[in-house]
């Protein structure tokens, strides 16, 4: 079942970020969410993940959807160690061995195994930022909501991360929807980019990327025609 936003309104006092907006997500395909700072890109991720009740409107999928967040903040437990952050996402599982294989396997995705025992603070930012992303594979939500999963990371990591977040995608295949203002990132993993501007938000284009996902990184010329139209817009 596609995601549908429907008629959504939210306001923060009167600046009315979500103004009777609706779109459907097709739930196949890799979404990204581009646009400039302070549109309203963060709020409508809340809003279809439930983080934020939309003044009025709705948000139409199955009743039961479990969603994976990686929200723009780490939002990581300084006083628990890497995998006791992770394993926080599994607390209502029973199954030990199931909590412990899906930590270790989430944090050998981000290649942080060597790190379990560690704290946030004995960490770099971009690990932290692993820590989350690991988080939220370990919780194998039938969505994955990723709000700048990237941000502040150099390109090298970058890619592995975009590399691991892909094989996750193939192995269990979510719901993707991911918020980027980077043209690189977008035009890495994105299937369709919706171009938004706002407040209130508004959607100026939806580019569809047919590029197959294992040229984009081998054979970037393809990527120009897309990079030069995203490189107008913000
Ligand atoms: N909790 C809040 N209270 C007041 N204003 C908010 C709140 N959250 C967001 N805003 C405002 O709404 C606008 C959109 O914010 P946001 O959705 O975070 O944008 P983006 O993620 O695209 O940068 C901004 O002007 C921001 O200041
Ligand atoms: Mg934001």
């Amino acid at each position: 079942m596609n995601l549908t936003i429907k008629n959504i309104h939210k306001s923060f006092g009167n600046l009315k970020v979500l103004d009777d907006f609706s779109l459907e997500l097709d739930k196949s395909r890799i979404h990204c969410f581009f646009g400039p700072s302070g549109c309203g890109k963060t709020t409508l991720m809340h809003v279809i993940a439930g983080i934020m009740k939309p003044d009025s409107g709705d948000i139409i999928m199955p009743p039961d959807m479990r969603f994976s967040y990686i929200f723009q903040e780490e939002r990581l437990l300084p006083w628990k160690t890497v995998k006791e952050n992770v394993a926080l996402v599994l607390l209502d599982q029973k199954d030990e061995a199931y909590v412990e294989s899906q930590v270790k396997d989430s944090l050998s995705l981000v290649e942080l195994n060597d790190f379990a025992d560690y704290y946030p603070n004995e960490l770099s930012g971009g690990m932290r930022q692993r820590v989350s992303i690991a988080r939220a594979f370990a919780y194998e939500g039938d969505v994955l909501a990723m709000d700048e999963p990237f941000k502040g990371l150099h390109l090298k990591l970058k890619q592995s991360l975009m590399e691991a977040i892909y094989k996750y995608w193939m192995l269990h295949k979510p719901q993707t929807y991911f918020i980027t203002h980077d043209i690189d990132d977008a035009l890495y993993i994105a299937d369709d980019i919706y171009i938004f501007e706002g407040p209130p938000m508004r959607i100026v284009d939806k580019i569809e990327v047919q590029v197959p996902h294992e040229l984009r990184k081998t054979n970037p010329e393809l990527l120009m025609a897309y990079k030069k139209k995203l490189s107008g817009v913000l």
